[in-house]
């Protein structure tokens, strides 16, 4: 057995957090933990966490109340908050929860090393800064070993956000937007491909806004891609989230021309009520978003349209909520995640007066079962088509190995493929969440 240091941590919200997990891992690794995929026998425990609806920051204490047990028999347990609600509430949880010696910001993790040093001596750590210096360039160079790794990875590119919608809290929690550097992103890129990553998923909370200094002047995302597009091994490329405001000309033009980026593009839209959009300060408007899909469209014809609702945003009244309806029939989305509005303390809209919540729900109801409908159509129709998958792990039955379609879609196959191979399948079948093919080879 290792006589090192047990590191649980469990991962809330979105895959920027999930990115972020890893690199705190990596980081704390390097202090000499390893991580186990249990709370029971851990030394420390970490929550990353997301404070982007009340819910998922509730959480963060209903989950700390069940680790209480836990501390108590085994004082010697560390616990510790990342992510969004430890940025925006740190303090409160220090207060309301005595037992966490820990709480990070998202833009200091870096320091966990020595803010361990701080816990080992019995003292409480909290570190919510905005700091000067780059994190990133602050964390260990684990990446750079050759350990092998999943075929796919998230690599952030971009943080924060500058754009304050009138609902969210990610401005407030992760801060201004801040671009990395395209030569290190690409280092990192290469690293990853180094240990048998082949599809990379560059992340920002604004990511198609990236604006990083490249050896030639700041690059755009496109140019980013491009770059990547060079890297041999790495076959697949994607981006997540992106704002319709930032979806430039050599944006849209890449997706008709790089093979590697692949035909899936989240581009949330939140309302299809002009009145809403320009309550919720989107600075965009529905007929504006629906001509960029149409242009989108254009370039990549069988491009699988992603997007993100609010639904019961103050005032959203009968004839609003109509206009989102529209807008999704018009759109035809191959996916969507879609929320019930929730009051944020210290945004804008939480000062508004609230939508009945009953008829928020039936709005919710309706909005998803249209969304079901068209993301079972879009799935129903890739049937007799020839795709690439590039697997990711075996199946629950024997012989059978899972891997995602050039279009996101989860594709089961009976095959002898390894994980890491990517082929091509004719898709055979279309289940509730996912389709079945058989190799074309
Ligand atoms: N940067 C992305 C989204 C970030 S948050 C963008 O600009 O679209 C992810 C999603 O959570 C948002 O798209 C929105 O649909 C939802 N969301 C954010 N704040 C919310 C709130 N207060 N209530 C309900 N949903 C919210
Ligand atoms: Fe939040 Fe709007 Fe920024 Fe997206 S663009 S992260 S929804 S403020
Ligand atoms: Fe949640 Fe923070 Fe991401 S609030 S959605 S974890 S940026």
């Amino acid at each position: 057995m290792s006589d090192k240091k047990k590191l649980f941590i469990r991962t809330y919200g979105c895959q920027m957090n999930v990115y972020d997990s890893e690199r705190m891992a990596e980081a704390l690794g390097a202090d000499g933990y390893e991580q186990t995929d249990t709370p029971d026998d851990a030394d420390m425990i970490l929550l990353n966490t997301c404070h982007i609806r009340e819910k998922a920051a509730e959480k963060v204490y209903s989950e700390l109340g069940r680790f209480k047990g836990l501390k108590a028999e085994k004082p010697d347990l560390k616990i510790g908050v990342a992510g969004c609600v430890a940025q925006a509430e740190g303090e409160e949880i220090m207060r309301r929860q005595p037992m966490v010696d820990l709480v990070v910001g998202p833009q200091t993790y870096h320091r966990l090393p020595s803010m361990m040093e701080q816990v080992a001596k019995g003292e409480k750590a909290l570190d919510t800064d905005f700091p000067e210096e780059d994190k990133f360039e602050h964390l260990p160079k684990l990446r750079g070993t050759k350990a092998k790794r999943n075929p796919t990875a998230f690599l952030t590119v971009q943080e924060g956000c500058d754009k304050f919608c009138a609902f969210c809290v990610v401005p407030y929690t992760r801060g201004a937007e801040v671009s990395r550097p395209a030569e290190r992103i690409l280092r990192e890129a290469r690293d990853l491909v180094e240990r048998g990553v082949r599809e990379i998923t560059l992340l920002g909370q604004n990511v198609n806004a990236y604006h990083g200094a490249g050896p030639d002047g700041d690059w755009s995302l496109a140019k980013l891609i491009w770059a990547l597009d060079g890297i041999d091994g790495l076959e697949r490329i994607r981006f997540t989230t992106s704002h319709p405001n930032d979806m430039t000309d050599d944006l849209i033009e890449a997706h008709g021309t790089c093979a590697k980026l692949m035909p899936y593009l989240h581009l949330p839209v939140q309302s299809g009520s002009d009145k809403i959009l320009k309550r919720m300060n989107r600075s965009h408007t529905a007929e504006s978003y629906l001509r960029l899909i149409e242009r989108i469209r254009e370039a990549r014809p069988d491009i699988l349209i992603s997007g993100d609702f609010i639904v019961g945003f103050p005032e959203e009244d009968d004839q609003d909520f109509e206009d989102t309806m529209s807008l999704i029939r018009e759109v035809n989305y191959g996916q969507a995640f879609s929320f019930k509005y929730s009051t944020r303390p210290g945004t804008p809209a939480a000062e508004r007066a609230l939508v009945d919540d009953a008829v928020a729900t039936e709005r919710l109801y309706r909005l998803q079962a249209l969304i079901t409908e068209q993301q079972r159509a879009i799935q129903n129709s890739m049937v007799g088509q020839e795709v690439g998958i590039l697997f990711e792990k075996k199946g629950r039955l024997e012989g059978q190995m899972v891997g995602k379609s050039d279009h996101l879609h989860a594709v089961h196959v009976q095959c002898d493929a390894a994980v890491g191979d990517l082929r091509r399948v004719r898709i055979t079948d279309s289940g509730p969440n996912s389709l079945a093919g058989e190799l074309i080879d």
